[in-house]
C-alpha cells in the first residue's frame, strides 16, 4: 500500500478533473515498442497498479478514515477539512505488524505482530493493544507465544473478544475472561475447522457481536469422528531436513465421510453465561451452518442459515438470544442445482412506506431464487419478501446499506456478465440510479464512509486502474484523485503490449461463452502463433472479466518473440454471473461439460483463425483448471479433432472423492446418491494422456492442505500402470509447498520449468530445441 494523495488542503473547495490521461474501455496497449522481459513480469509483475484500502472510521464527523503513509505511520484524513494528521507516528508502530484495527472510539489499535500462516485465511500472531494517546503497547495477554487465532474488538463499549486453544475468551478492562474451557484439537469455539473456513465462511473467526455489543453468537465444530488426513513436511522450515518428516494431523471431511457437527451459541457478556440455541432444521449429521447476521440495531434477533449437508436446502432460523427460542423464518429448496452461500445479509430496520408494514423490521439478501442473483427485501420475523432489482443480470455485491436514505449500494453485472457497474437503488421508492456510466465497459467497485455521505469510486479495469474520492452530492465531479498510477501508465508508454480483447462464442447448444484473447505484440495473422488455454472453469468462478490484467507471466509468453503466445482463457458452464441456468447444468457431473465447452472453443477457434498453429495448442490450470487440463486430454481423444497437443497441470483435483465435502457435495452430491457421476467425474482413462503429441506435466506441493497431493499420487499410478510413455510426461513435487506452490525457491522454479515447457512444445516437430535459455538442458539442471 502506498500514499498516494496529490491534493492535501481545502479538498472541497479545490474540484479536481475528471482523470486524466481518460481510460478506454480496453486494456492498454503501451504504445510503444519495448517488449516486457522475463524478469519484470515472473514471478512478479514489476509493473502493476497500486490501489488504496482505506479504513473508514465512524465518528461524528463523516468522511475520515485512515491509511498508512509512505514513512509507515497511520494517517487520519478527513475528506471535509482536507486535513491528515498523524494517528500513531512511524516510531510507535510495531514492527512487522500483520494487520490492524482501530477502536470504535478510536482510542486504541490492535495489532497482530509475530505472524504465522495457517491456511488460506487463518493465521496465529501475537496481539498488542497500543493506546492512541500514549502510544504505549500492552499485550493482549501477557504469556502469548505466538498463539492467539483471532481478536476482535467490540462495536461499542472497549471489549476485545478473541480465541485462543480453540477457546473464546474476553478482555474487558485488562481483565481476561475465559469463555469456553474444552476447546481443543476436536472442538472449535468461535473459530472454523479446516473445511468450515475454506469453503463455508471464508474467514478465520465464527463469533459475531450484536450491534450493542451486549452479545455474541459464536458457532462450535465438533470434528468427533472427521477423518484425519496427515501432511508430511519433509523439510518444515529448517536448513536440513529431518530424519522424521513433521506431520500436520488435518481434520478434514473427505467426500462422503462423517462432517463435523455445528453448535448455534449465545453468549450473554452481562453474566458471561453460553446459552445453547439447539438447531433442528436439519438432521445434526446433516446440517452445515452457513451464515449468521445479527438483524437489528441493539441484540433482538440474530439469525443463521442451515443447509442440508448436499446445500441444495436451507432454513433461515431467527433467534431470540435473550430467550433461546427460534423458528424457521425462511426456506428454499434448490435441488434444481445448489444454494451458494452468499454471506450478504444486512439489516435495514423498519421501511416507512406502505407495502412494507409498518410494524416489521427488514434485512438485504441476495438470491438467484428468480434464476439471477438480485437484491430483496426480507421481513426480518418471515414472511413474503419483496424483490428489489431484476432481470437477466446479477447483482454481484452489496457495497453499502444507507439507512439515513433508504438506499442500498451494489454491484450487477447489468451492462455486461464481464463487467461491474455500481448502482444504488432506493428501497422506499425502488428508483435505481447508476454512479458511473454504465454505457462503457468496465470493472467498478467502491468503498463508503460510515454515514455514506463521501465514497471512493475504485476503477478496476479493463485499462489502468484509479480511484477518485466523491461526495454524494455530485457523482460527476470527483473531490479529490486517491490513486491516479501515473507512474504506471508512463512506464507502459514504452512498452508494447499484448493486445487482449473480449468476445463471445454462440455454442450450437444455444449458450454464449466469454473469451478473453491475447494476441502477441506485433501481432502479424500472416504468421503462425501457438497457442494457450488458461481456464480454471470451476463453479461460480469468473476468468473472463474487465479488470485490469497483471502484466505477469501470461503478459512475458504472447510479448517474448521466442514464445509469442496467443492465450485463451474462457469461461465454461458451470461459471459464474451468467445466472443460475448456466451453473447448475454441471450439477452431479462436474468434469463433463467444462472440458466439452473448453474443447469445442479450441476446435471453433482453430477453424476461423488461420493464424492459430493448430500444431501447438495447449492448456494450462491450476487446481480446478488443472483438474479441467487433465479432464481435456482424458476426453478429447473421443472427439473426432483432438485440439490440444499438450497439457501443463497443476495441483489438480483428479479424483472428487479425495476432496472436501462440503464444496464437493454442494455440486457432486455424495457418492450414496451419485455413484456414477462420481465414477465418471474421477480421471481414469490413460489413452487420451497416451495421445497428447507434446506430451504434458504435472506439478504439485507436497504440502498442499487444500487438494492433497494425494490426487497427483493417484494419477501418476494410473498413468505408469497404463504404461503411458515416459517420454511423453514428467512430474515435478514441490517440497512442502502448498496450494499456491511458493515454498523455498517454488514459484520463480515454477514459472521457469512453465516457461521451458512452451519453449520446447513451440519447438517440437519431433525433435527438440537445443541450447536456448528455454532448452531442457538449461532449465533442468
Ligand atoms: C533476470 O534475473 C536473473 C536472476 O536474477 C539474472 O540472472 C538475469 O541476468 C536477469 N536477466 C535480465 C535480462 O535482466
Ligand atoms: C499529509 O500526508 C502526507 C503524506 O504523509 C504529507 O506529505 C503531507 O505533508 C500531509 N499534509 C498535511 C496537511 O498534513
Ligand atoms: C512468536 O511466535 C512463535 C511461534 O510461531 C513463538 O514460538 C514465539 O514465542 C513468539 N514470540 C513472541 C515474542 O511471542
Ligand atoms: C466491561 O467492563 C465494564 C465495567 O468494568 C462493564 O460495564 C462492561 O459491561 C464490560 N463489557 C463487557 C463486554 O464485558
Ligand atoms: C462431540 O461429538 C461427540 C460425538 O457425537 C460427542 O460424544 C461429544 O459429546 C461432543 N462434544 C461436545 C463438547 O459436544
Ligand atoms: C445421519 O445419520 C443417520 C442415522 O445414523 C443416517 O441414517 C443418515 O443417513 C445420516 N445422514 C447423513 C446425511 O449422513
Ligand atoms: C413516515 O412517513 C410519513 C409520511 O411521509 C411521515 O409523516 C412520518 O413522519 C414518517 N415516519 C417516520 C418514522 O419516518
Ligand atoms: C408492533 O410492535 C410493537 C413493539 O414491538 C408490539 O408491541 C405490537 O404488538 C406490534 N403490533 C402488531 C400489530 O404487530
Ligand atoms: C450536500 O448538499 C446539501 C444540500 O445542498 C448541503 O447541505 C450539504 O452540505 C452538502 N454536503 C456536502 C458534503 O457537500
Ligand atoms: C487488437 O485485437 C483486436 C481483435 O483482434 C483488433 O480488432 C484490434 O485491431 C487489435 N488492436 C491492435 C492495436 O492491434
Ligand atoms: C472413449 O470412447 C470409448 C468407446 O466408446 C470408451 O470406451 C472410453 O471410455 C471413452 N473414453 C473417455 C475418456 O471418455
Ligand atoms: C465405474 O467405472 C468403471 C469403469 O470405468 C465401471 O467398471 C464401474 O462399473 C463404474 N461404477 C459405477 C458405480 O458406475
Amino acid at each position: 500500500m502506498a500514499w498516494a494523495r496529490t491534493v492535501s488542503v481545502g479538498l472541497f473547495l479545490q474540484l479536481a478533473t475528471a482523470i486524466t490521461p481518460a481510460r478506454e474501455p480496453r486494456q492498454p496497449l503501451g504504445g510503444g515498442d519495448r517488449l516486457l522481459t522475463y524478469n519484470e513480469t515472473t514471478p512478479t509483475a514489476l509493473n502493476r497498479a497500486t490501489t488504496l484500502a482505506v479504513d473508514w472510521i465512524s465518528g461524528d464527523q463523516d468522511g475520515q478514515y485512515v491509511t498508512t503513509s509512505d514513512d509507515g505511520a497511520l494517517i487520519l484524513e478527513s475528506i471535509v477539512t482536507g486535513e491528515n494528521t498523524t494517528f500513531i507516528p512511524a516510531d510507535s508502530v510495531p514492527a512487522d505488524y500483520h494487520e490492524y484495527w482501530i477502536s470504535p472510539d478510536q482510542d486504541r489499535v490492535l495489532w497482530a505482530v509475530n505472524y504465522t500462516k495457517q491456511y488460506r485465511y487463518s493465521y496465529f500472531a501475537d496481539y498488542l493493544i497500543q493506546d492512541v494517546e500514549s502510544g504505549e503497547t500492552t499485550p493482549l495477554v501477557p504469556d502469548q507465544v505466538g498463539d492467539i487465532q483471532y481478536a476482535e474488538f467490540a462495536p461499542s463499549g472497549g471489549a476485545i473478544a478473541f480465541v485462543r486453544g480453540n477457546n473464546l475468551y474476553i478482555h474487558n478492562n485488562s481483565e481476561v475472561t475465559q469463555i469456553t474451557s474444552d476447546g481443543g484439537p476436536d472442538l472449535f469455539h468461535a473459530v472454523p475447522d479446516w473445511v468450515y473456513e475454506e469453503e463455508i465462511f471464508g474467514t478465520r473467526s465464527t463469533f459475531w457481536f450484536s450491534p450493542d455489543s451486549q452479545y455474541i453468537a459464536f458457532l462450535t465444530f465438533n470434528e468427533t469422528g472427521v477423518g484425519t488426513y496427515r501432511i508430511p513436511y519433509y523439510m518444515d522450515n529448517q536448513e536440513v531436513a529431518p530424519p522424521y518428516p513433521r506431520e500436520l494431523e488435518l481434520r478434514y471431511p473427505k467426500v462422503g465421510t462423517t462432517n463435523p457437527t455445528v453448535a448455534f451459541n449465545i453468549l450473554d457478556l452481562a453474566t458471561n453465561d453460553v446459552r445453547n440455541v439447539p438447531i433442528t432444521a436439519f438432521e445434526p449429521n446433516d446440517t452445515i451452518v452457513g451464515e449468521v447476521a445479527w438483524v437489528t440495531d441493539e441484540h433482538s434477533g440474530v439469525v443463521y442459515r442451515a443447509f442440508n449437508r448436499v446445500q441444495d436446502l436451507d432454513k433461515h432460523v431467527l433467534v431470540d438470544p435473550v430467550s433461546g427460542s427460534s423458528s424457521v423464518v425462511r426456506e428454499r429448496d434448490g435441488t434444481d442445482g445448489w444454494l451458494d452461500n452468499g454471506l450478504a445479509i444486512q439489516y435495514i430496520g423498519q421501511v416507512n412506506t406502505t407495502g412494507y408494514g409498518l410494524n416489521s423490521t427488514w434485512y438485504v439478501d441476495i438470491t438467484d431464487a428468480d434464476g439471477w442473483n438480485h437484491l430483496y427485501l426480507y421481513p426480518v420475523q418471515g414472511g413474503e419478501p419483496i424483490q428489489l432489482t431484476s432481470g437477466e443480470w446479477e447483482v454481484a455485491t452489496i457495497l453499502k446499506v444507507d439507512t439515513a436514505r433508504s438506499l442500498i449500494y451494489y454491484t450487477s453485472t447489468e451492462h455486461h456478465s464481464t463487467e461491474r457497474h455500481v448502482y444504488s437503488i432506493n428501497y422506499a421508492t425502488k428508483k435505481k440510479s447508476a454512479l458511473v456510466d454504465d454505457t462503457v465497459a468496465a470493472y467498478w467497485t467502491a468503498s463508503f464512509s460510515s454515514k455514506g455521505t463521501y465514497y471512493i469510486l475504485s476503477y478496476q479495469g479493463p485499462d489502468v486502474p484509479y480511484q477518485e474520492v466523491y461526495s454524494l452530492n455530485s457523482s460527476t465531479t470527483p473531490l479529490s484523485t486517491l490513486t491516479s498510477n501515473a507512474g504506471l501508465i508512463a512506464n507502459l508508454s514504452a512498452l508494447a503490449l499484448p493486445n487482449i480483447t473480449y468476445f463471445e462464442l454462440a455454442h450450437p447448444e444455444g449458450f454464449t461463452l466469454n473469451v478473453m484473447q491475447r494476441l502477441p505484440p506485433f501481432f502479424d495473422p500472416s504468421k503462425k502463433y501457438p497457442v494457450l488455454f488458461t481456464p480454471y472453469g470451476g463453479p461460480g468462478a469468473q476468468e473472463v472479466s474487465k479488470t485490469f490484467k497483471s502484466l505477469n507471466w501470461n503478459a512475458y509468453i504472447s510479448s517474448d518473440p521466442d514464445l509469442a503466445y496467443i492465450t485463451y482463457t474462457i469461461d465454461n458452464r458451470g461459471t459464474g454471473w451468467k445466472g443460475r441456468a448456466f451453473r447448475s447444468t454441471i450439477t452431479e457431473h462436474l468434469g463433463s461439460l467444462e472440458p466439452a465447452d473448453q474443447i469445442w472453443a479450441a476446435q471453433y477457434l482453430l477453424e476461423q483463425n488461420a493464424w492459430l498453429d493448430a500444431e501447438h495448442v495447449g492448456m494450462w490450470g491450476w487446481s480446478f483448471g488443472g483438474y479441467l487440463t487433465a479432464k481435456v486430454l482424458e476426453t478429447q481423444v473421443n472427439t473426432t479433432t483432438p485440439p490440444f497437443t499438450f497439457g501443463l497441470i497443476t495441483a489438480p483435483v483428479t479424483d472428487w472423492r479425495f476432496y472436501d465435502s462440503m464444496y464437493t457435495e454442494r455440486y457432486m452430491k455424495t457418492p450414496l446418491t451419485n455413484a456414477a457421476g462420481y465414477n465418471s467425474t474421477a480421471v481414469r482413462s490413460a489413452a487420451g494422456f497416451d495421445a497428447v503429441p507434446g506430451g504434458f506435466a504435472i506439478m504439485h506441493g507436497t504440502g498442499d492442505d487444500n487438494v492433497h497431493y494425494q490426487h497427483t499420487a493417484a494419477l501418476v499410478d494410473l498413468l505408469v500402470n497404463e504404461g503411458v510413455s515416459p517420454e511423453r510426461w514428467e512430474v515435478v513435487p514441490f517440497t512442502d509447498s502448498d496450494h499456491n506452490i511458493r515454498y523455498g525457491g517454488a514459484s520463480a522454479w515454477l514459472y521457469r520449468f512453465l516457461t521451458g515447457r512452451l519453449w520446447e512444445e513451440r519447438e517440437r516437430v519431433g525433435g527438440e530445441g537445443e541450447g536456448h535459455q528455454w532448452g531442457r538442458r538449461e532449465v533442468l539442471v
